[in-house]
C-alpha cells in the first residue's frame, strides 16, 4: 500500500515540476511556478523518507533519520539565508553554486553505489556516468562561480589547451571504460576516476573567457540534470528521473539558445575550441576622442526626439536603476516620444536578466524588444540611451576578427542618429575589452552611476 502512495506522491511531484517549469517561462508567473515545483519536491522528499522503507523503522533507521533531518535542516538554513541575503546582481554566482551542489550530489551517489554495482555492467555504467558528469559539473561550476564573482576574471590558457582538454576528456572516457570492463572493485581506481573527472571540470572551464561564460553556465546546468537523471535510472526513481530530464533538457535548450546568441557552435563548445581567440584583452586600437554630455543636454535631446531606444545592461542591475528608468520612459511617452527597450540575449549576467529586472518595475512586456527585431529599427531611432551596457553594444564583435567577442551578434546602436552612453568611467565590460563605440563621433558619454544620473535626468526633464 505504502508503495502505491509513494508512486502517487512521485507522480504529483513530477507534474508540479512540469507545471512549474512551464510557468517559469513567463516572468509574471515565474515566482508562483517556482513555489509549485518546490512544493512538489517537498512531497517527493517526505514521501521518500517516510514511505520508502518497506520493513518499518528499526533502531538503525532512527540514526539515519537523525542524520537525514540534520542534513535537511542544515541545508535549508544555509540555502534560505544565502538566497535571502544575495543581491540581485549576485544571483548568477548563487545559481552556479547551487548547480555545483546538484553535481556534487550526483557524484556522491556514484561514489556510494560503486561497490554495490561491481559485476553488473549496465548498473556500473549508470553509476560511473552519473559520478563523472556530476563531478565535472561540480568542479566546473565552482570555477564558473569564481569567474563570475571576479576572483578568476582572466581566462587561464595552457599552450594548446584545446588539444589538451580533448585528450583529457577521451582519457577520462577510456579510464571509465577500463573500470567497467575490468570489473574492479578497487577504491583507489574509483577515487582516481573521481579526481580525474574533477580535474577535467576545472580544465574545461578555466580557459573560457571574454563573453563566452553564458554558454558554459547553461551547459553545466544541463550536465547536472543529466547526472541526476542517471541517479533516477539507478534507483528506478521516477521523480528523480523526471526532474533530471527536465533540468537536462531545459539546460540543453538554453545552451543552444546561448550558442545562437553568442554565434558559437555546440561542437566547438564541447571540444574546447571556443573562447579561443587570444586577442589582448585590452585589444582594439583607439582612434578618436570621447565627448561627454551634461544632464541638461541629454534632457533636451531626448525631449525633442520622436523615437528613443533604451539599451539596458549589467550596470543597470548594479545601480538598481530599473525603477527610475521606467519613470523616464513614462515621462518621455507623456511628451509623445516613442520609447522601446532593446534586449540583448546575454545582457547582464544570467539569461533573461534584463527582462526580469525591467519586469520588477512593471515595464510593459511589449516594450522589451528582442535583438533581432530591434536591430532593423536603429536607423530610424533619434536617440539610443545605453545604460550600463558595454559588450553587447561593442562593434568589435563585427569588425575585429582578433577580438574575443568577434562573431557575437550585437545591438547595432551605432546606426542611430545620436548615441548616449551612461556608465561611471571608461572601464571595460565583462569581456575586458575596449569599446570603440565610445569614440564614435555620434556618441556622447553621460558619466555617472546609472541611478543617480537617471534621477538627475528625470528631474531635469520635469522642468522642461
Ligand atoms: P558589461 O559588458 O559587463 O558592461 C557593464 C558596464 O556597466 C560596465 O562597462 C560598467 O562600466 C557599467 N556599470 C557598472 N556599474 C554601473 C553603475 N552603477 N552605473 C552605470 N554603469 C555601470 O555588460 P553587458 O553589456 O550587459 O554585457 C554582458 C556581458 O556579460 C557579456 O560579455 C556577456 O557575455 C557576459 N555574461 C553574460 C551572462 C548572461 S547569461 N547574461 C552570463 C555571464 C557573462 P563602469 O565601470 O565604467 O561604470
Amino acid at each position: 500500500m505504502t508503495q502505491y502512495i509513494l508512486e502517487i506522491a512521485y507522480l504529483i511531484a513530477s507534474i508540479t515540476f512540469i507545471i512549474g517549469l512551464k510557468m517559469m517561462s513567463n516572468p509574471k508567473k515565474a515566482r508562483q511556478g517556482n513555489l509549485i515545483a518546490a512544493a512538489g519536491m517537498t512531497i517527493a522528499i517526505i514521501g521518500t523518507i517516510f514511505l520508502y522503507s518497506k520493513e518499518g523503522l528499526t533502531s538503525r533507521d532512527n540514526i539515519k533519520m537523525i542524520l537525514i533531518f540534520g542534513g535537511i535542516a542544515a541545508g535549508t538554513i544555509i540555502g534560505w539565508l544565502t538566497a535571502k541575503k544575495v543581491q540581485m546582481t549576485k544571483m548568477p554566482e548563487l545559481v552556479s553554486m547551487f548547480n555545483g551542489m546538484g553535481g556534487a550530489c550526483a557524484a556522491l551517489i556514484g561514489l556510494m553505489e560503486f561497490h554495490h554495482s561491481v559485476g553488473q555492467t549496465s548498473t556500473m555504467i549508470t553509476v560511473l556516468a552519473g559520478m563523472i558528469i556530476g563531478s565535472v559539473s561540480f568542479s566546473g561550476s565552482i570555477i564558473a562561480y569564481l569567474k563570475l564573482n571576479g576572483a578568476m576574471a582572466k581566462p587561464i590558457r595552457l599552450p594548446k589547451y584545446n588539444i589538451i582538454n580533448t585528450i583529457v576528456m577521451f582519457a577520462l572516457f577510456a579510464f571509465a571504460a577500463y573500470v567497467v570492463v575490468s570489473g574492479t572493485d578497487s577504491s583507489t581506481m574509483l577515487y582516481l576516476l573521481f579526481a580525474a573527472a574533477l580535474f577535467y571540470g576545472i580544465l574545461f572551464v578555466i580557459p573560457i573567457g571574454g563573453a563566452d561564460m553564458p554558454v558554459v553556465i547553461s551547459l553545466l546546468n544541463s550536465f547536472t540534470g543529466l547526472a541526476a537523471a542517471f541517479g533516477g535510472f539507478l534507483y528506478d526513481n521516477k521523480v528523480m528521473l523526471t526532474g533530471g530530464i527536465l533540468v537536462g533538457s531545459a539546460g540543453t535548450l538554453l545552451t543552444i539558445v546561448m550558442c545562437k546568441a553568442m554565434n558559437r557552435s555546440l561542437f566547438s563548445v564541447i571540444f574546447g575550441s571556443f573562447g579561443g581567440t587570444t586577442a589582448a584583452a585590452d585589444g582594439a586600437e583607439v582612434a578618436g576622442s570621447i565627448k561627454d554630455i551634461s544632464t541638461t543636454d541629454v534632457a533636451v535631446l531626448m525631449n525633442y526626439s520622436k523615437r528613443v531606444v533604451i539599451v539596458p545592461g549589467y550596470g543597470l542591475a548594479v545601480a538598481q536603476a530599473q525603477h527610475i528608468i521606467h519613470e523616464l520612459e513614462l515621462l518621455l511617452e507623456e511628451r509623445g516620444v516613442e520609447v522601446k527597450y532593446a534586449i540583448h540575449p546575454v545582457a547582464g549576467r544570467m539569461p533573461g536578466h534584463m527582462n526580469v529586472l525591467l519586469a520588477e518595475s512593471n515595464v510593459d512586456y511589449g516594450k522589451m524588444v528582442e535583438m533581432d527585431e530591434i536591430n532593423s529599427e536603429f536607423e530610424q531611432t533619434d536617440v539610443v540611451l545605453v545604460v550600463g551596457a558595454n559588450d553587447v553594444v561593442n562593434p568589435a564583435a563585427k569588425t575585429d576578427p582578433s577580438s574575443p567577442i568577434y562573431g557575437m551578434p550585437i545591438l547595432d546602436v551605432e546606426k542611430a542618429k545620436h548615441i548616449i552612453v551612461n556608465k561611471r568611467s571608461m572601464s571595460a565590460g565583462y569581456a575586458g575589452i575596449e569599446n570603440l563605440l565610445f569614440y564614435d563621433p555620434k556618441t556622447s558619454m553621460f558619466f555617472g552611476d546609472a541611478k543617480k544620473a537617471l534621477t538627475a535626468l528625470v528631474a531635469e526633464l520635469k522642468t522642461m
